[in-house]
């Protein structure tokens, strides 16, 4: 019987995956300060390409260089990063597998503060247990507007330089989550207040890019939950990703909220975010990733034959060593 990680997934738009390996987003941090691939972008990426995954994403790219993180963040907001996207993407592709873009904007997690102007949905801190944030100015509509904009632009680009999928980043406390996060979202308009209108700016981007970028698959890297007491629950994200999947949305990534993507220091063993994740398999039409800390063949095969999820990520292990990671998929 052939093993659960070697079957392929065709995703509800048709992309074919040849197998159930995923690599999560990861900065690698080899963007010049413009936010150009560099010839480092592109071997690093070639070097991920030999893990055996069947789906490489390509790291957190900023759509303005505003709502960047860090100073050599790859970046997806303006046409002079085309060559090196599209480099990038044919890498992965020449390798075999496919590829997606993931597109951000810090918003108020602005932690190395590189943007004179940090905004966020209100002008509320965004809490972190490892630093202290710059307070964000709330946006106008103006910004929502840009930012939206700011996100199609992105996808447009990720679309020309032959990406399979981009990935709007959710999660982790930047932008999007913040927009979600009743924690930091305390707006009195249409964009605040109760979760439909939390996620409106959410989904109004993903309806955009479906309608500009119609050959894209679109997935979204969620929180599973905040990590933080008062952010969104299990219950809110299942509500959120029904309208996502409505909205075209064809991949749910799930990870961590506000807090950041690290182990909650309450779990242990292979799999911390699984149990997040495996809520939402099943119950739309768009295929689930489940992360953390996972490095096991055994562990890998156990979480796909009982369903907890369709897809598995693995990024550390596979970073440490692409081609052993390769190996150990292989033989076991
Ligand atoms: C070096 C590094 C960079 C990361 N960069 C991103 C990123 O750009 N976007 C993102 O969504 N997650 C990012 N993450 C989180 C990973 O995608 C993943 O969720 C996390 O490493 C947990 O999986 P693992 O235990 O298999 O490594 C990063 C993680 C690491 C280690």
């Amino acid at each position: 019987m052939t093993a659960l990680r070697f079957t392929p997934l065709t995703l509800s738009n048709g992309l074919t995956l040849k197998n159930r390996l995923v690599v999560p987003p990861m900065a690698s941090q080899t963007a010049d300060v413009n936010g150009l691939a560099t010839p480092a972008t592109i071997s690093h990426y070639h070097h991920l390409s030999q893990s055996g995954a069947g789906l490489v994403m390509v790291e957190y790219s900023h759509v303005n260089l505003a709502g960047r993180s860090e100073t050599n963040q790859l970046g997806a907001h303006d046409d002079a990063c085309l060559p090196g996207l599209t480099a990038v993407a044919s890498t992965l592709h020449t390798a075999g597998v496919k590829t997606g873009l993931q597109i951000t904007h810090c918003g108020g997690k602005d932690s190395a503060a590189i943007s004179s102007d940090v905004m966020g949905p209100s002008g509320i801190t965004v809490p972190a247990y490892d630093r202290v944030l710059p307070t964000p100015r709330a946006m106008t509509v103006d910004d929502i507007n840009t930012w939206q904009q700011d996100f199609v632009a992105a996808a447009i680009r990720a679309d020309k330089a032959g990406f399979d999928l981009v990935e709007i980043h959710c999660a982790h406390g930047y932008g999007i989550n913040q927009w979600l996060s009743p924690l930091t979202n305390q707006r009195q308009d249409k964009y605040g207040g109760e979760l439909e209108n939390r996620a409106r700016i959410l989904i109004e981007i993903v309806t955009q890019i479906k309608q500009v970028a119609p050959r894209l698959a679109v997935m979204t890297r969620i929180p599973g939950q905040d990590g933080y007491p008062g952010g969104l629950t299990h219950a809110d994200m299942a509500q959120v990703c029904q309208w996502l999947v409505a909205a075209g949305v064809e991949i749910l990534n799930v990870s961590s909220g506000i807090g950041g993507w690290n182990r909650p220091k309450d779990k242990r063993g292979e799999g911390f975010l699984v149990e997040d994740a495996a809520p939402l398999t099943g119950t739309t039409t768009a295929a689930v990733i489940g992360v953390g800390g996972i490095e096991s063949v055994d562990y890998i095969e156990t979480i796909l034959t009982t369903k907890q999820v369709d897809l598995v990520a693995v990024g550390r292990a596979i970073l440490a060593g692409p081609s052993e990671f390769a190996n150990k998929v292989m033989q076991a």
